[in-house]
């Protein structure tokens, strides 16, 4: 086999293994009870540690919950909060809006609930304008790379969860009640919730979501 063809067929293989991994990974929102081994959380974090990020500033940070008292109290408030907006739902959509919020709170049933803060404040454009004035430039935007950042994070570690047995879903829906979650974490001032990611051992095996094709999802600029 020539070396070039030989490397093609690895990175075929790679790509077909990375693909699958990817392919399979589900939102998990029902847990059995059973714990999470330490060690198979540090192994999901690992991969989160890994991710890319805007300038390697790396400025994100995961809270690891496992404290039932504390996951109790974080559902509860976002309970609290679910139930105050429900109560100023359009009439049109109450219904359809009532069955999204009531994903909100599933993460109760998680053993482990991950919770990914990162820095807001830094702004690049800011940094590097005399007197912080980039929000008055031309076509200057707000800087969101310590989210997206946090982010990437996120997909790394729930791609390796899957890979270790473990689901796990990304939720930003408990972030209605954002500001008692960060009272009840004791979130550092100069940081936010970007998402909590419950963890655990999955009792169920949801089928796939539908997805765009790619036609959909791509525009050729040739
Ligand atoms: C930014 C983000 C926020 C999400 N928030 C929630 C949430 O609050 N509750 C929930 O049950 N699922 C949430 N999800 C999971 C999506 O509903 C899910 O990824 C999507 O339906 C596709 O299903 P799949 O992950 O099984 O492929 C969120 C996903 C993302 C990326």
């Amino acid at each position: 086999m020539q070396a070039e063809t030989m490397n093609t067929s690895l990175c075929s293989a790679g790509y077909d293994s990375l693909l699958e991994v990817m392919r399979r990974r589900r939102s998990i929102r029902s847990f059995r009870p059973d714990p999470v081994p330490d060690g198979l959380v540090d192994r999901i974090l690992e991969a989160a540690r890994w991710a890319p990020s805007a300038g390697n500033r790396q400025a994100h940070r995961f809270l690891v919950v496992t404290s039932r008292e504390k996951i109790g109290a974080m559902a509860q408030a976002v309970e609290a909060a679910t139930q105050r907006l429900a109560d100023h739902l359009r009439a049109d959509l109450a219904e359809q809006v009532a069955s999204y919020l009531a994903n909100f709170r599933h993460f109760v049933g998680a053993p482990v609930v991950l919770v990914a803060i990162y820095r807001t404040g830094f702004d690049l454009l800011r940094a590097v304008t005399p007197s912080g004035s980039a929000g008055e430039l031309p076509g200057a935007k707000p800087v969101v790379d310590a989210l997206a950042s946090v982010s990437a994070a996120i997909m790394n570690l729930l791609l390796a969860a899957h890979v270790l047995g473990l689901g796990a879903c990304w939720m930003t829906g408990p972030l209605v009640a954002a500001g008692e979650l960060m009272a009840i974490l004791e979130v550092p001032r100069g940081w936010e919730i970007a998402a909590l990611v419950p963890v655990g051992f999955p009792a169920e095996t949801p089928p796939a979501t539908p997805r765009r094709t790619l036609d959909q999802l791509v525009r050729r600029i040739d």
